[in-house]
């Protein structure tokens, strides 16, 4: 089951530069952290309930890379914390939307992640995330 949005996910160039614009608006980085498995540099900026998660990538041949090389910079995907990420995929699945990894894969912080296809969730590129 989703409870609430676990963070915004946007994809940057560089953490370095991208986190300028958060500190000018008082807010801290809490944590950077590289996920080899996914090819990016995770900095998580919490915001109230909710966190920023600034991604840039490791490698050019990487998602995230080749998303900025298609689109740019900016919003990636959103993340819905979940309490059951195995559970809430096999329901999307048996409803006909399109997860993309057969298990959940380790992301950032430890937590447990799927991811669903923007084609099959109205053009957004959904993350779940369990802890
Ligand atoms: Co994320």
């Amino acid at each position: 089951m989703v409870k609430a949005v676990d963070h915004v996910g946007i994809a940057v160039r560089s953490i370095a530069e991208a986190r300028k614009f958060y500190e000018a608006l008082g807010l801290e980085v809490e944590s950077i952290e590289e996920v080899e498995s996914e090819g990016v540099r995770v900095a998580m900026i919490p915001l109230g309930p909710t966190r920023i998660e600034l991604l840039e990538p490791l490698q050019a041949d990487s998602p995230v890379g080749r998303f900025l090389a298609k689109r740019g910079p900016g919003i990636h995907h959103l993340c819905l914390a979940s309490s059951d990420v195995r559970a809430d995929s096999a329901q999307l699945r048996e409803s006909g939307f399109s997860v993309l990894r057969d298990e959940p894969t380790p992301g950032a912080g430890g937590h447990r992640v799927q991811f669903i296809h923007p084609k099959s969730s109205g053009g957004v590129l959904y993350e779940l995330a369990e802890e």
